[in-house]
């Protein structure tokens, strides 16, 4: 492991552009549940009913429900000292330095992050479907079924669903820095989500020599044989670790 943070740490250092890539695992030690758990469920939930727009559509009561409790549980929590490390690497790539994440917890911009791209939406944000008006709410809750300020219809979490497509330009936006990074640091996903999971071959190979990748997560996933180096162990500790290092 000290070997592996210390070449991760000669990457960092000889970079000059890099590409931060987050899931759930970065936020599980500041207590927001991670999506994979061994029964299949969120929260007890089936991922087409919560998590869909035809869960959405026949029943917008109980996803309005879960979403609802996500917002309270994230009401309730800190960043952890993982995202707090990804904050002060940015300091030292300034604007050569692009976080994307697939969390929709808005930690990392209240850990400091200032370079955020939320490809899978905000719990923060809602969308009228009359108007489309996306507004950031906060995490209040919001009730069963809340209808938009402004035209007064039905509004729903501007959170990006199975089925559906990525926000064009926040996608491209990650996948031209992804494309031109020297270190693409992938970290706490398990990286079988799609279109998110492509930033890895598409930093490795679009230029000539490819970005290393480095993988930070408690244990190896299904991109692991790809990546360069691998630290593995819970993100609140590695991350800073790395930044020590650096
Ligand atoms: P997953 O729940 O699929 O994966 C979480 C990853 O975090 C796993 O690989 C764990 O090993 C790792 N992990 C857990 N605790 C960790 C810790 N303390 N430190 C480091 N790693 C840790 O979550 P995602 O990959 O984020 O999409 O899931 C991707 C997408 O699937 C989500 O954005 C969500 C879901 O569908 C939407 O809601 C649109």
């Amino acid at each position: 492991m000290i070997a592996e943070l210390e070449r991760a740490a000669e990457a960092l250092r000889n970079a000059k552009s890099v590409v931060v890539l987050t899931g759930a695992g970065v936020s599980a030690e500041s207590g927001v549940p991670t999506f994979r758990a061994s029964d299949g469920l969120w929260e007890g939930h089936r991922i087409e009913d919560v998590a869909t727009p035809t869960g959405f559509e026949r029943d917008p009561a109980l996803v309005w429900q879960f979403y609802n409790a996500r917002r309270a549980n994230v009401a309730a929590v800190q960043p952890n000292p993982g995202h707090v490390a990804l904050s002060k690497l940015e300091d030292r790539f300034t604007d050569a330095f692009t976080l994307v994440t697939q969390n929709v917890d808005g930690l990392h911009l209240q850990a400091g992050s200032r370079n955020v791209l939320e490809i899978h939406g905000s719990l923060r944000e809602t969308r009228c479907l009359g108007c489309a008006t996306v507004e950031n709410r906060g995490l209040e809750v919001l009730g069963d079924r809340p209808l938009c300020p402004r035209c007064g219809a039905r509004l729903r979490p501007n959170i990006v669903w199975f089925h559906e497509m990525l926000p064009v330009v926040i996608w491209e936006t990650a996948q031209l820095a992804a494309a031109g990074c020297d270190v693409l640091l992938v970290v706490g996903t398990s990286a079988v989500v799609y279109p998110a999971a492509s930033l890895i071959p598409i930093a490795k190979s679009t230029r000539a020599r490819g970005a290393t990748i480095i993988e930070c997560n408690l244990t190896p996933t299904a991109v692991s044989a790809e990546v360069d180096i691998g630290l593995y162990g819970p993100a609140g500790e590695t991350l800073p670790a790395l930044l020590a290092a650096l």
